[in-house]
């Protein structure tokens, strides 16, 4: 028997976090890496729950009979005041899916909380095996009003950019009013750093918030979304000197508006003291990861120097895998 595994693909954003949230537009890609997940059904009966060994969870949306935070079954005790756990019982009720006895398994090759868009890549890879398994019809936009369901349990009010990303997969600009435009480009290799520093990005927006009073005129938001269009023009005609100006810039100001840490800066200037010619915080900030791009031949020395502390770096690349 063959496994169907369906997918939700991690993101990074280039240009315009935190400005998104305002309504500007943000430049943003795909992993060419998610979480993947087959529905095995549990015929014995048991929760509708979500198993993943390599993030170490184990979940079940909780039900109208579980004891508090916590549901039996066959002396296994499984999580339910987990946010996957109320997640996951968000979808299934938003696709009308009541609680199967499935076991949603899943494979992650990315790192949960580490600003890479885990949560959404769980909630739309959950969201689209649930429907299979059911043999739901769900579009795109079913699926993502379901993952979105979930994102507000993990984040608050997320501007649905890193949902819109798990499912289309490629790159493109994204605004809340518009959704995700595809950029057209050939393939662009981008280093990612997860710094291991946990964040929440309910709280780095609420810090953003706290900043510029909410005003979406703040002028370090504004300028956050004018660099946006700078580096999408640069994305587009290969200007990777103008792209890393740009992404250097964005992180400045994020770092005025008080999301980035003393680890995330140390990675930014380790890359360019090993040749990258733009680097910065990518998603949430507070902890999370940081991105660089840099000339092929200087790829090698800056993972190096990033291991020197402690941070297992990768390169992938985006817009290649449309
Ligand atoms: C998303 O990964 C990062 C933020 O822009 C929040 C959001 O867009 O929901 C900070």
């Amino acid at each position: 028997m063959t496994t169907i595994r369906d997918i939700g693909w991690g993101k990074i954003i280039l240009l315009g976090e935190h400005s998104v949230v305002y309504g500007y537009p943000a430049l943003a890609a795909a992993l060419d890496r998610g979480v993947m997940m087959s529905a095995v059904p549990t015929p014995a009966g048991g929760p509708l729950r979500i198993d993943i060994p390599s993030w170490e969870m184990r979940v079940a949306a909780p039900g109208v009979f579980d004891e508090p935070g916590q549901v039996r079954h066959h002396n296994t005790i499984t999580e339910t005041d987990h946010p996957a756990a109320r997640g996951l019982a968000a979808i299934a009720d938003a696709l009308g899916a009541g609680r199967p006895s499935v076991s949603l398994v899943g494979d992650a090759q990315i790192p949960p909380g580490a600003g890479l868009g885990s949560s959404a890549a769980l909630a739309v890879a959950v969201a689209r095996a649930l429907a299979r398994y059911l043999r739901l019809v769900a579009d795109n936009a079913t699926i993502g009003a379901a993952a979105n369901a979930s994102e507000e349990i993990f984040h608050g009010t997320p501007s649905g950019i890193d949902v819109a990303l798990a499912i289309a997969g490629g790159a493109g600009v994204f605004r809340k009013s518009t959704g995700l435009r595809p950029v057209p480009g050939n393939a662009l290799r981008v280093l990612v750093g997860p710094s291991g520093q946990p964040r929440s990005t309910a709280e780095m927006v609420a810090r953003v918030a706290a900043e510029t009073g909410g005003k979406p005129d703040d002028p370090r938001l504004r300028e956050l979304a004018a660099l946006t269009d700078a580096g999408t023009t640069a994305l587009v005609g290969r200007d990777l000197a103008g792209l890393g100006a740009a992404m250097d810039r964005a992180h400045a100001v994020l770092r005025e508006l008080g999301v980035s840490t003393p680890v995330l800066d140390d990675l930014v200037t380790t890359a360019h003291a090993h040749g990258a010619v733009g680097a910065k915080l990518t998603g949430a900030g507070g902890g999370g990861s940081v991105i660089a791009i840099a000339p092929r031949e200087r790829e090698a020395a800056i993972l190096a120097a990033w291991r020197a502390h402690d941070v297992i770096g990768f390169v992938t690349t985006i817009g290649g895998h449309q």
